[in-house]
């Protein structure tokens, strides 16, 4: 009794904090919409450059290393490789679907998805390069030179004009359509009576109070373990990091589910290799509730009908260095 009045007051205030009067779960999901307004030509070249590891002081690094679009926008792995094998701190977020998100990264730091972009590039764990080298190098390749100007109209290459189209080309990875998302739009035989019933269970004990929106999830920042700790196997203590509140000490940004049975190991230390264990997981440390077995297996039946369609494109072929281009530097520090 005692766990369940506690988990009300959770789903209570949280609810509040969204906004919404009532618990009415299914206006608190949305289906995802196919992207709008994209300029096909920005988001053709930041194609290019999310697969060019030529961003990278090694030349062997791009986005799509650990954004890997052939396995659900992720790299699979607890932490990524980054230059020089290091083994990075935290877990990969899919990027599937990420401009759908309220901010980026674990615990928010960049507004939005160009902002994002920078990141990476000049981080020394990951791309290890620097914002001048890497426009230099785009610089001395000519058909970058050319497509840069069709898409800027400007002279000179810049690092804004480098995350502009990269966020632009990430804005078209959204992946509609899931069965779930087709249940939700009136096709009442795309879910399975199982997959039914763990909807009903993933809503009705709570999940959804924090796991909601189009990307069921990415709406807000909250505790992880907040009816039991959670021993996590990363330094990062999340949102406090950004806002130097105590009270944001553990609090991560609330991954989407959507695509979730494809962006495995789960939590910001990639810990959990199941979704059986994730599941169990979240209903005991967020909500104080141990699924049955049953219970368990309905939930996940549910979270697999999230796959949606996943994007598909011409892979890219990129433009070949100049005799000017600087050479990569793959080992070394
Ligand atoms: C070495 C691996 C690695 C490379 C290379 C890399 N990323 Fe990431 N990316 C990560 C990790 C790890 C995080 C989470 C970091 C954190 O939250 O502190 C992340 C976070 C993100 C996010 C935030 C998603 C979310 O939901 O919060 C986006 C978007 C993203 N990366 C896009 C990119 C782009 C674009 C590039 C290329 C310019 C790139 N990444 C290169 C590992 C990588
Ligand atoms: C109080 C808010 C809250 C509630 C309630 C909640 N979650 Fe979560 N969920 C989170 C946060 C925060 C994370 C990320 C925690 C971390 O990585 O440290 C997360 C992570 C997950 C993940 C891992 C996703 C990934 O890509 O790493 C799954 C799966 C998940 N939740 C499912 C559920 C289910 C199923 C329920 C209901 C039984 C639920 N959650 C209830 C906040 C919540």
């Amino acid at each position: 009794m005692k766990v369940k009045l506690r988990t009300l007051a959770i789903s209570m205030t949280l609810i509040g904090a969204i906004g919404a009067p009532t618990f009415a779960a299914e206006e608190l999901v949305k289906p995802i919409q196919p992207p709008k307004s994209i300029n096909l030509g920005m988001a053709e070249l930041g194609k290019k450059l999310y697969f060019d590891p030529r961003l990278s002081k090694s030349g062997f690094i791009s986005c799509n290393s650990c954004h890997n679009l052939s396995m659900g926008g992720a790299d699979n792995l607890p932490t990524s490789i980054g230059h020089n094998w290091q083994q990075g701190p935290i877990n990969a977020p899919t990027v599937l679907n990420s401009s759908l998100n309220v901010a980026q990264f674990w615990d928010g730091r960049a507004p939005d998805l160009k902002a994002q972009a920078g990141g990476p590039i000049a981080n020394p764990g990951e791309m290890a390069f620097t914002h001048e080298l890497a426009v230099h190098v785009l610089e001395t390749i000519p058909e970058y030179v050319r497509e840069f100007k069709m898409v800027f109209g400007k002279d000179k290459i810049d690092i804004d004009q480098v995350t502009t189209a990269i966020a632009e080309f990430e804005k078209t990875l959204v992946t509609p359509n899931s069965r779930f998302d087709q249940w939700l739009l009136g096709k009442k035989d795309a879910l399975t009576a199982d997959e039914l019933a763990g909807w009903k269970l993933f809503k009705e004990s709570g999940c959804v109070a924090c796991h909601n929106g189009e990307n069921l999830g990415g709406t807000s920042f909250q505790k992880m373990g907040i009816v039991e700790p959670y021993k996590a196997k990363s330094p990062a203590e999340g949102r406090v990091a950004v806002t130097g509140k105590d009270a944001d000490r553990f609090s991560f940004k609330v991954p989407t589910l959507r695509n979730v049975e494809l962006t495995y190991p789960y939590f910001h230390d990639g810990a959990v290799w199941t979704l059986k264990e994730a599941v169990d997981i979240m209903g005991r440390l967020q909500l104080g509730r141990k699924f049955t077995e049953k219970e368990n297996a309905q939930i996940v039946a549910f979270l697999k009908t999230l796959t949606g369609e996943q994007p598909r494109f011409t892979l890219p072929i990129l433009p070949p260095s100049s005799d000017k281009t600087p050479r990569p530097q793959p080992f070394g520090k």
